[in-house]
């Protein structure tokens, strides 16, 4: 089965587990991930560590099967790869769901206005049919991870390892439209997810 197929497979069978409500179990490996995640899932200080608070489960064990199966490499911390393969599908679920059930802070960093809406113009035109903000009703089902209030430092690593081919994109439909964006598009749209508001 090609990447792309298994991850919408793994979105499909996620958002069966999302409806049927199941007990959220402590994992002992709660703890581990929140020495870089922190016990609230937005971070513990580390630039590179993502938010992962409130993003929908789907995406979450998507984001977690890129990194076992490859398409993700973890190059600044290698750490992050040694732990996710130590997990079982099951592990992996429970994970997701902790995480997911969290509410998404903003990062809350600071950002230039202008940069902003030069950013919000071209997510618009290139991004927001897959990536929608954290507080959109259809984030569940949005193709993408929410951008919205990530940290700005994780989301320039991120778009430098597709940009390289460090990362696999695995969607030809993102990787046109990455191939539209310059150096200075990148910044407006970093600025432009640093903007937003948690509700
Ligand atoms: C040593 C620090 C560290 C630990 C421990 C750690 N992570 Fe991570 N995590 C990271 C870093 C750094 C990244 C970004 C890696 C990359 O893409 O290179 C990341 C990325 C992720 C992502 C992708 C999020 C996104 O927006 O795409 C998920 C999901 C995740 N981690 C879950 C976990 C879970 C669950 C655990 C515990 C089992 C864990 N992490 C433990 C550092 C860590
Ligand atoms: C056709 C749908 C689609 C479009 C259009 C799209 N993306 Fe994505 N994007 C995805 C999917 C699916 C993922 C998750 C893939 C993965 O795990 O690497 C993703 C992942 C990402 C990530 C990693 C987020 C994280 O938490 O690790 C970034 C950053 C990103 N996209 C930026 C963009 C930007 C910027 C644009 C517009 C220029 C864009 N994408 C357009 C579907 C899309």
């Amino acid at each position: 089965m090609t990447n792309n197929r298994r991850h919408v497979c793994v979105l499909a069978l996620s958002a069966f587990i999302a409806i049927s409500s199941f007990a959220r179990a402590e994992l002992a490996i709660i703890g581990v991930c929140a020495g870089c995640h922190g016990a609230d899932g937005s971070g513990a200080g580390l630039d590179n560590v993502p938010i992962i608070a409130g993003t929908p489960a789907a995406h979450l064990e998507e984001a977690v099967y890129a990194y076992l199966d490859g398409a993700r490499q973890c190059i600044e911390v290698p750490a992050m790869c040694a732990i996710v393969a130590t997990l079982s599908e099951s592990d992996i679920a429970e994970l997701a769901e902790h995480y997911g059930a969290m509410t998404r802070h903003s990062s809350g960093e600071a950002f230039d206005e202008t940069l902003a809406q030069t950013g919000a113009r071209i997510h618009k035109k290139h991004c927001s049919k897959c990536h929608v903000r954290p507080d959109d009703e259809d984030v569940e089902n949005a193709l993408g991870i929410p951008l919205h209030g990530q940290r700005s430092a994780y989301l320039k690593y991120a778009l430098n390892a597709y940009l390289t081919g460090d990362r696999e994109v695995l969607l030809p439909a993102m990787a046109h439209e990455l191939a539209e964006l310059d150096a200075d598009a990148i910044e407006a749209l970093i600025h432009h997810y640093a903007s937003y508001e948690s509700p």
